[in-house]
């Protein structure tokens, strides 16, 4: 395989103010610190998979601006592959409005810019990356329909796809159950795609079986503190894989930093048991949340023990 996880998906630069709570309507409060960054869950996931040590690619769209120039230098100084990050000038660079509270909770307002602009045409000059790779991840900040013919046309290869559908749509096509191996989705998504209410563990179990009735191979939803649970095709007994104990700075992009990390287990541990890899996931985005900002938080693999490491 020429790459161990390509990523089909956005960009967006982070404008982020932490604040001592979340605005409300009409309102405005003072805020403490603001900062830019990279962020974008295509790119957060791909960074992370690249950081712990495997070959990755990114296919995206940037605008032909300041912010998409920096963000392409972003890649490179994370060793993520940029031939198929296409710069635009119809368009600018996807922007996130964040606000951070004191809780460590945040609200996003993305504006996705020349993200919508990343079509089948881009997706064809990837295609060798695509169809050789051994994982590959989507979500929802590019049109749906491109992150949906992109795990088609892994799925037409045999390559492992994860898809994580967020931010999540009501009315997503159902032909991505079908061609994800790992559907991977956190609580507030799980509630919209099931009309179930996903508070606990058990309501995430009972969501998940939901969503694997619709044909993914495998179900992850993340609950947050709570940690995750896992469902296999197949399998009926409830998995509840519980995450670490640790006090949030930030928890922007921790689902990233999640599903980065799955990435990287499927891609290099392709043996090791699913719930194994989501526990070790956990681990690695419990160490995202206790640093502000998205990628600044996101570790290197030279950070974590070795033990996250071995097979
Ligand atoms: O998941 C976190 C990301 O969501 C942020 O980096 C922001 O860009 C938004 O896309
Ligand atoms: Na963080």
């Amino acid at each position: 395989k020429v790459f161990d996880v390509v990523v089909v998906g956005s960009c967006m630069t982070d404008l982020v103010s932490q604040a001592p709570r979340l605005p409300k309507a009409g309102e405005t409060i003072h805020g403490h610190k603001f900062f830019i960054g990279f962020g974008g869950k295509g790119a957060n996931q791909c960074i992370q998979a690249a950081r712990l040590g495997v070959k990755t690619a990114m296919v995206c769209k940037v605008g032909k601006d300041f912010f998409g120039d920096n963000y392409i230098q972003n890649f490179k100084d994370n060793g993520v592959h940029t031939e198929f990050v296409k710069q635009s000038s119809d368009a600018a660079t996807g922007a996130a409005s964040i606000t951070v509270d004191d809780a460590g909770e945040n609200a996003i307002v993305i504006v996705a810019g020349a993200n919508m602009l990343l079509g089948a045409e881009e997706l064809q000059e990837a295609l060798p990356a695509i169809s050789h790779t051994k994982v590959l991840v989507c979500q929802l900040e590019i049109r749906p329909q491109t992150s949906l013919q992109a795990m088609c046309m892994a799925h037409d290869n045999k390559v492992k796809t994860i898809f994580n559908p967020a931010p999540a749509i009501p009315d997503l096509d159902p032909d991505f159950y079908r061609v994800s191996d790992v559907f991977c989705c956190n609580e507030s998504e799980a509630e919209l795609l099931t009309g179930t209410s996903v508070a606990s563990v058990e309501e995430a179990h009972r969501a998940g079986q939901e969503l694997l009735k619709r044909g993914c191979g495998s179900v992850i939803v993340t609950l947050g503190p709570q940690g995750c649970v896992v469902l296999k095709g197949g399998e009926s007994t409830l998995k509840h894989v519980p995450a670490p104990v640790v006090t949030a700075v930030d928890t922007t992009g921790a689902g990233d930093s999640f599903i980065g990390a799955l990435a990287f287990y499927m891609a290099n541990h392709p043996h090791m048991p699913l719930e194994e890899m989501a526990r070790r996931a956990n681990l690695v985005a419990g160490v995202s949340v206790q640093d502000i900002g998205t990628q600044t938080s996101f570790p290197y693999r030279r950070d974590l023990p070795n033990e996250y490491f071995q097979e």
